[in-house]
């Protein structure tokens, strides 16, 4: 996969992509990132990439043509459709699309992905509608600029890419594969400050081991984002698990009514 990040502030992404899973994914030549500088396609001796906004308001906006050239620099081509059609644009704002798994497993199935950060006010709208194929945001929160979201992005689709993580496995039962949260993780001691490890993992018992991990990742949705469970596939079992996980926290509470919960 190709990764292309276009920025005024190329040395953010230094330490970032030099360190841990990132490096080690650049090194095994599984992802060719490439960070580059929006300036270098400016025209002016000031190297401007904003400029006042028309209508009048405060804050500065940048240009269309310093994306528009460097998208046609890095998607190497001359035709913008073309570049379009064979690669993701990711444009990165507050009002676009918020980014979550789904998302990140649909990009991380792509061959080329082009990013596009945004500073001051934000970019130019014609950026937006013309050359972006995707807008992108990390969540309902205003940052300075569109460098952490692209890091988010890049972190959250290289270690889906096979290979970079090592053990895919542990990927099948992270928070929000199957539209569910992860269950908790323990190691040792099996006793700290005489807080125990649940006693089915030191059982060595497999199957009541992961009928207690399925059972938890269900919980741990019911209880912190039970909106998840709309859309989670769950099977039958888990139909049954989900009835004594409310039953037991009901009773905790103290509630009568078996259906309140979701
Ligand atoms: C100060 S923000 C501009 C905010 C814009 N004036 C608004 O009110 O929506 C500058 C840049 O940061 C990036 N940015 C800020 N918040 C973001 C978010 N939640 N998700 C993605 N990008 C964001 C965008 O690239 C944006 O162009």
């Amino acid at each position: 996969m190709r990764l292309d990040i276009i920025t005024i502030f190329p040395r953010m992404f230094d330490c970032v992509f030099s360190e841990s899973m990132m490096r080690i994914a650049r090194e095994k030549g599984l992802i060719d990132l490439r960070v580059h500088d929006l300036r270098s396609w400016t025209g002016d001796k000031h190297r401007k990439v904003d400029d006042i906004p028309y209508g009048g308001g405060y804050g500065m906006v940048m240009k269309p043509e310093p994306f528009y050239k460097a998208v046609l620099v890095v998607g190497e081509s001359d035709n913008l459709d073309d570049i379009r059609s064979r690669s993701r644009i990711i444009l990165f704002t507050p009002r676009g699309r918020v980014l979550n798994q789904g998302l990140v497993e649909e990009f991380a199935r792509e061959d080329r992905i082009i990013m596009l950060c945004g500073r001051y006010e934000g970019i130019d709208e014609r950026v937006h509608e013309h050359i972006a194929t995707d807008e992108v945001s990390i969540g309902d929160f205003v940052l300075s600029g569109g460098e952490v979201p692209a890091m988010v992005l890049t972190e959250a689709v290289i270690r889906l890419i096979p290979g970079v993580l090592g053990g895919e496995e542990s990927l099948a039962e992270e928070s929000f594969t199957e539209g569910l949260l992860e269950y908790p993780h323990y190691t040792r001691p099996a006793e700290f400050v005489g807080w125990r490890v649940p006693d089915v993992l030191l059982s060595g018992h497999h199957a009541e081991i992961a009928k207690w991990r399925r059972k938890k990742r269900l919980e741990a949705t019911l209880l912190k984002r039970p909106d998840l469970l709309e859309k989670a596939k769950l099977s039958n079992q888990d139909k049954k698990l989900l009835e004594e996980i409310k039953t037991g926290v009901e009773k905790e509470a103290g509630f009568q009514d078996p259906g309140k919960l979701i």
